[in-house]
């Protein structure tokens, strides 16, 4: 694949002009610069004016959709614009799948593609299928007219959602979205377009039957037959999946979440003949907890006025979203924290996002060991919560369940519950504006159960252990701030039967985050940051199952740096250089995407079907 550089020319003038019309203040001229505070470089002067439109983009995965990989069919499955949707239900299409091509698929991809008319702040959003989440994305902080982006996705483990039809009684499905968007202020309005790809068959074709131009292609199918389409835990896509959702879903099917005493929670019956379950959740975190993970822990002392630093923004950099089972512990996750387009510095996520943005990581808890206690015709309580949290957070998740279809009913029992709290250690040590906290902590849960059903008497253990350190430092009267995370998982599965371990799954993350800024007086009450920020996304899963092994890793980084001037918590102006680099790897083939982008521009966009020439980092 190839991408036309000169589709991506971003002209700093519009973004000048664009910013000025953004705030309703303007400088008396364009060009007129602010006070420039000492040492700091300010953008060169902008080229003439351009109307070029502009892709935004997210490289963090490998194509999914290649020339001569077409798919069996296509859908647009929704079709909508949003332009003053605050408070109005989520849109809605009836949906079915297509006749020509019924499932089983070996591959399903959700293509959503958008525009926005116009300049427009960015907005959070999400797609359901019968109120079981399929996609949380951010759009982008357009800062000029002519901005699309589209975001693609393996929705391949939502087949048992995307296979009903009215045949088996449900009517066919609903899918929805939800797109809150106030074309009051700026008048951008988002046009969005959901398609869904269905693919059957094998996924790639032999490199010896192509001809010698189309290798390289060729190459890159091979990536992306080997491109996990089921993440490690979940193995084969679930019989069944049961939303965990609000039931209504008339401002959306996901739960606001306004504290950690704020549990939310749906009511389930589980087929007495289930054998496996995994929950996955989503999760967004908004309002005061925006940049949660930049919060320093200020228990005590004088806040900092002049940054608007309210203490419901003090109250530290962690957070675990928690899910329950009848009001106990099942698993837990320490999100990722995802950067949206317009925080920290709009410049540096135009028009490259920042990791996760456009397709916000789900986490998976395997709750197989519960399958006994669940399977007994009773309703049980599915609780979601963030713990240390501030309002507010977006939280849904979906129950995915393997049924046997040889028995009405299995039988099963959780035989080992070790759930010690994650105790945490919270130092914070500061006088006025400068200082430091500390919150860390670590913790190992272990539970195992057995499920007995026509596959046999099978124990499933799970072990989870979560390692995490947020540490927040001001100096120079706070003009200086470094936060640094560090969040590391790993699960590990072990599957038995008779007392032979016959399956084991482990699934290693690390998410170290680190940004650096320099803050200064912008003049006329406006401030002034130059922000470094490096972050990664790092995800390790080997699965063994059945004598077959497999392996696959994903390292997905981003550097930033630039500047930009706030004035009341708008951008005024700024600038952003990003490098990114997506690696992906498993048993069988490498892929590597590096995406350079100085200054608005996407100066170098290179991909290769081999990790030999690996970036130095
Ligand atoms: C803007 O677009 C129009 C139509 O494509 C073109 O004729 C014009 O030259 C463009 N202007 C600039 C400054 O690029
Ligand atoms: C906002 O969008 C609505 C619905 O399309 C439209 O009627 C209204 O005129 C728009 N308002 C502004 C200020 O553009
Ligand atoms: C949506 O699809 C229509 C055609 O069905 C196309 O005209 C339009 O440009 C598409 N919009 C986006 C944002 O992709
Ligand atoms: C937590 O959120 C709930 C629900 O909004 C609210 O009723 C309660 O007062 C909040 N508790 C605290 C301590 O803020
Ligand atoms: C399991 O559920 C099925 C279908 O709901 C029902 O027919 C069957 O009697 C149940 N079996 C037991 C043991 O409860
Ligand atoms: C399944 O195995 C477990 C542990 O090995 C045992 O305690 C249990 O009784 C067995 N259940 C059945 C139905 O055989």
């Amino acid at each position: 694949m190839c991408l036309t550089l000169s589709h991506h020319l971003f002209s700093l003038s519009c973004l000048l002009l664009s910013l000025l019309l953004l705030t309703n203040r303007s400088w008396a001229s364009p060009w007129e610069s602010p006070p420039v505070p000492e040492g700091f470089a300010f953008p060169p002067p902008p080229d003439a004016a351009q109307n070029a439109t502009l892709e935004y983009m997210d490289p963090s995965l490998p194509p999914l959709l290649l020339p001569g990989q077409s798919p069996k069919c296509s859908l647009l499955v929704l079709q909508q614009d949003f332009a003053d949707t605050v408070g109005a239900p989520p849109a809605t299409a009836n949906y079915a799948p297509p006749p020509d091509c019924p499932a089983p698929w070996s591959r399903v991809v959700l293509e959503l593609s958008a525009s926005a008319s116009d300049l427009q702040k960015d907005r959070i959003a999400a797609i359901w299928v019968d109120g079981a989440e399929i996609l949380r994305t951010t759009t982008p902080f357009p800062m000029s007219p002519g901005v699309f982006w589209r975001v693609r996705k393996d929705v391949t483990r939502y087949t048992a959602l995307l296979r009903r039809t009215s045949a088996d009684g449900t009517g066919g499905g609903i899918i929805s979205m939800m797109l809150e968007n106030s074309n009051a202020t700026y008048p951008g309005v988002y046009s969005v377009n959901v398609s869904l790809h269905f693919y059957r068959g094998a996924l790639c074709d032999s490199a010896a039957t192509r001809p010698a131009d189309e290798i390289k292609e060729a190459k890159l199918e091979s990536v992306l037959a080997a491109h996990p389409t089921i993440k490690g835990i979940y193995r084969k896509p679930a019989d069944l999946i049961i939303p965990i959702s609000k039931c209504d879903g008339r401002s959306g099917f996901w739960f606001p979440v306004q504290n950690e005493t704020d549990i939310q929670s749906a009511t389930v019956v589980v087929p007495n003949n289930t054998y496996r379950a995994v929950l996955e959740v989503y999760v967004s975190h908004h309002g005061d907890d925006e940049y949660w993970y930049a919060n320093p822990l200020r228990s005590n002392g004088p806040q900092r006025a002049r940054d608007g630093l309210e203490s419901s923004k003090a109250n530290g950099g962690f957070r675990q979203v928690v899910a329950t089972i009848d009001g106990r512990y099942a698993g837990s996750a320490v999100p990722f924290p995802v950067i949206y387009p317009g925080s920290v510095n709009p410049f540096f996520w135009a028009p490259v996002a920042a990791i996760g943005a456009y397709d916000h990581p789900s986490y998976d808890l395997d709750l197989t060991p519960f399958v006994g206690q669940l399977i007994d015709g009773k309703p049980h309580k599915f609780g979601l919560t963030v713990r240390d949290s501030q309002p507010y957070w977006l939280v849904s998740a979906n129950l995915h369940l393997w049924l046997d279809a040889w028995s009405d009913s299995v039988e099963g029992a959780l035989v080992r519950y070790k759930v010690p709290p994650l105790r945490l250690s919270r130092q914070a040590d500061w006088k006025e504006t400068e200082g430091k906290s500390e919150i860390e902590g670590q913790v190992i849960i272990r539970f195992s159960g057995w499920v007995s059903s026509s596959k046999g008497n099978i124990t499933t253990s799970v072990r989870h252990k979560i390692k995490f350190k947020s540490h927040i430092e001001a100096e120079e009267k706070g003009e200086v701030t470094n936060v640094e995370m560090e969040n590391k998982a790993r699960t590990n599965i072990r599957i038995e039967r008779d007392d032979v371990v016959i399956g084991r799954v482990l699934v290693d993350t690390e998410a170290p985050f680190n940004m650096m800024t320099m803050s200064s007086n912008g003049g006329g009450g406006s401030r002034f940051h130059k922000t470094k920020l490096h972050h990664m996304l790092e995800e390790t899963r080997s699965v063994a199952e059945n004598k077959m092994a497999s392996f696959s890793t994903i390292a997905d980084r981003q550097e930033s740096e630039g500047s930009v001037l706030m004035q009341e918590g708008v951008a005024m102006w700024g600038s952003g250089d990003t490098k990114s680099t997506y690696k992906f790897r498993d048993d069988k083939a490498c892929y590597l995407r590096t995406v350079n982008m100085v200054g608005g521009k996407v100066k170098e966009d290179e991909e290769t079907a081999s990790c030999g020439a690996v970036v130095a980092w």
